[in-house]
């Protein structure tokens, strides 16, 4: 699911950060060159000329001057099946972040510094690049391209409602008018458009259920009895909220196990918008399909959720809950008059399903049992591959997805590998292609954040390595990255306490010497589900943390065109025990690989980091060393034992601090006589 702020907050790094990395191998030859004469075009590059033609011929009976396209679908997904990917059609641009602005007499796309050097590859001579990516730079476009008065045109489908806000309150001061056209334009045009994808949506196993789906309903209708403004009924817009509710999952989109669906659900009724040639028998009885009582599912055609709304609407009495962080405009804005809307930033659906069950909290802390065995098996592989330099970035992520794949309940992976060396790293977000795969090298520092869905759980994790002899700078700031995770780790709060209130203890070490960095500091993930769930995590617009949220912790460190470092687990919130207090939580880790102990400095932890880390090693020995065993993975285990060996302690590292403290009170003209 869409975890736009947190992509969001990655671009920021990305915008300030080595801009060139990617692919400055490659030559420029195979840009386009539209001042030439005639144009250069690259072979990659796509003729939009026809598709252009047509798409402007259907904008002039609407009478638009303009109109939006963006790179999302109507559920706002943060990955998107291919009959949705209708900016890449129609501009040849296949990055995962953009939008394009067609008018009679331009086409523009807008995306951020990751793509700019691809969108120059892939797209034609029709089209222009703009390299700010905000909706403000888009609106100013519009506002001194078109003439006051006129329309831009948009599909509704495509816009949540709270990004839709930005546009409108950036256009209608400057009287220029959004258009609302549920029809999709490009649809239109679109002759070969890839069809629905096959799969049907399946149950999930009752091995890994503790609430039944009518359970999850009387939960979230007990929050719409409870509401004090007395909705009627809550819309589901999001996949992962109908996928949840129903506890089905399906396999529409990449990475994340979704079917196209809608859902409203009212106190004693429950209608379910799919493709209903999909719904199996045993789905049906399963839905309960064939009855009309309260615990009855209707199930309804997919394309007729909106005109569906509207009937629903024409009742007395009724109040439509949605959040507007993952509604689309195409059926909030049928909601009218305004009492007949009730919205919050997220569904009652969404803030129920941040917090696991016990089934659940343990299944997905297994998942990241067996997630840990296949991670160790890449750095170790990685440990003697590297030296004889016959890997890159792409064998490497390959390699881990292939290790996961041998795992128990298995379902791939949950995103796309970011495995990147030396100042590829540096772009927090690069994953490798066959044109710009680096390398490995043991001069370099290496990251991977790599996940894996399983049946019973969804995983994320980052691990920074160096198998060479890293300099004194990459040491410190991987052990400053190091303790901010840890520092978060540790902390103990009270139950209720907002992520975004905890989220400096992760920077706080970098700080200190000036270092930062420019992304979110974590996200929620779910079991076999979003490895972007939201709305859990570090930033303003997250909910407060209670007792079964999975979070990931995530600092990093990025150094332009050098190198990059960012060290993410996963963690579950649980009950702590404290002096004097009641309801306070902290976090356990539940992601458990060992860190590089070549780049950790432990002369600059503090005692309670050291033993913290220590109590995580000897976790990691009895839990993941228990399923080496169980795995006969010998080698694998030594491996294991190795990197997970105790630190000095806290009495030794106290002298190496005091010996750290009485050089640092030494005056600097003695201390330049010493050295
Ligand atoms: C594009 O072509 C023009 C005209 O031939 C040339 O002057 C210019 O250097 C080229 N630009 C690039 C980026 O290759
Ligand atoms: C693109 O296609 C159009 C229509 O088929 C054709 O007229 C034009 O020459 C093509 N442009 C290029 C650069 O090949
Ligand atoms: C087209 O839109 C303009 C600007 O909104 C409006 O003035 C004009 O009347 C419209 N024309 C038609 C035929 O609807
Ligand atoms: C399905 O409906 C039947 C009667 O129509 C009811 O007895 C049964 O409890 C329902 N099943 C569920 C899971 O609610
Ligand atoms: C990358 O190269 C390999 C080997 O040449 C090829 O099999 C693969 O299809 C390529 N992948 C992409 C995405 O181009
Ligand atoms: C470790 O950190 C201490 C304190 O900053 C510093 O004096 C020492 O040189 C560092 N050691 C290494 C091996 O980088």
């Amino acid at each position: 699911m869409s975890s736009s702020g947190w992509i969001l907050a990655v671009c920021l790094v990305v915008l300030e950060g080595g801009r060139y990395a990617v692919w400055a191998e490659e030559g420029s030859g195979s840009e386009r060159n539209c001042s030439a004469i005639p144009p250069y075009l690259p072979p990659t590059a796509v003729n939009t000329t026809l598709r252009l033609r047509d798409l402007r011929a259907s904008m002039i009976p609407l009478n638009i001057s303009a109109y939006i396209i963006p790179a999302t679908d109507a559920h706002l997904s943060e990955y998107i099946a291919p009959r949705d990917a209708r900016l890449a059609w129609m501009s040849g641009f296949t990055g995962s972040a953009g939008t394009a602005v067609i008018t009679q007499n331009k086409a523009v796309l807008w995306t951020d510094s990751r793509y700019w050097i691809q969108a120059e590859r892939q797209m034609d001579c029709n089209w222009e690049l703009q390299r700010d990516a905000s909706v403000r730079s888009i609106t100013n476009w519009l506002i001194l391209e078109i003439p006051e008065g006129d329309q831009v045109g948009f599909d509704p489908f495509l816009f949540s409602v709270d990004i839709f806000d930005v546009y409108n309150t950036n256009l209608t001061p400057a009287g220029r008018i959004l258009k609302s056209i549920p029809d999709n334009l490009v649809d239109k045009i679109w002759t070969d458009r890839p069809p629905l994808p096959p799969d049907n949506p399946t149950r999930l196993p009752d091995s890994v259920i503790e609430r039944t789906w009518p359970t999850k309903v009387d939960q979230i209708r007990a929050q719409i009895s409870d509401n004090p403004y007395k909705p009627t009924a809550v819309l589901l817009s999001a996949l992962d909220e109908t996928a949840w509710l129903f506890n089905l999952r399906g396999n529409d989109i990449p990475f994340n196990p979704f079917f196209y669906s809608y859902t409203l659900l009212s106190m004693d009724e429950i209608w379910l918008f799919v493709h209903t040639e999909r719904m199996t028998e045993e789905l049906k009885v399963y839905l309960n399909t064939s009855c009309y009582h309260s615990y009855c599912v209707q199930l309804l055609e997919y394309s007729s959720v909106r005109s569906y709304l509207q009937s629903y609407l024409q009742r007395s009495g009724v109040r439509v809950w949605v959040g507007t962080e993952y509604t689309n405009q195409a059926l909030y804005e049928l909601i009218t008059p305004e009492d007949k809307l009730l919205t919050s930033t997220y569904s009652p659906v969404l803030t129920t399903k941040s917090v696991k069950d016990a089934t659940e909290q343990r299944i997905l802390k297994e998942a990241h049992v067996r997630d840990a065995v296949a991670v160790m098996q890449l750095l170790m592989w990685l440990e003697k591959k590297v030296p004889e330099g016959t890997e890159n970035e792409l064998t490497a992520a390959h390699f881990v997805d292939q290790c996961r794949s041998k795992q128990k309940n298995s379902r791939g992976p949950s995103f796309e590998t970011i495995s990147a060396s030396g100042p590829n790293a540096a772009l927090a977000h690069y994953s490798p292609s066959n044109e710009t795969a680096r390398k490995l090298s043991v001069s370099e520092m290496y990251l991977v954040d790599s996940g894996g869905q399983y049946l019973d759980g969804t995983t994320d994790i980052t691990r920074t390595v160096h198998w060479g002899k890293p300099t004194d700078f990459q040491k410190e700031a991987y052990t400053r990255v190091l303790m901010g995770n840890i520092e978060i780790s540790r902390t103990v709060f009270p139950a209720g306490t907002r992520g975004v209130n905890m989220e400096m203890l992760g920077r706080r070490a970098l700080w200190e010497v000036g270092l930062n960095y420019g992304h979110g500091t974590g996200h929620g993930v779910g079991n076999y589900f979003g490895v972007h769930e939201w709305p859990v995590g570090f930033q303003s617009n997250n909910i407060p943390f209670q007792e079964g949220m999975f979070t990931s912790i995530e600092p990093g460190y990025y150094k332009e065109n050098d190198f990059g470092i960012r060290i993410e687990d996963i963690a579950v919130t649980v009950p702590a025990t404290t002096k004097y207090g009641n309801n306070y939580l902290t976090f356990e880790t539940v992601s458990l690989v060992p860190y590089d102990r070549k780049l950790i400095n432990t002369s600059l932890l503090s005692p309670e980091q050291l033993h913290w880390l220590n109590k995580y090693y000897e976790t990691i020995r009895s839990v993941v060393g228990h399923e080496l065993e169980r795995q006969g993975l010998k080698e694998e285990y030594d491996w294991m034992m190795k990197h997970t060996a105790p630190f000095l302690t806290a009495g030794a590292s106290a002298v190496i601090s005091s010996v750290t403290l009485l050089v640092t009170v030494l005056p600097s003209v003695l201390l330049h006589n010493l050295l």
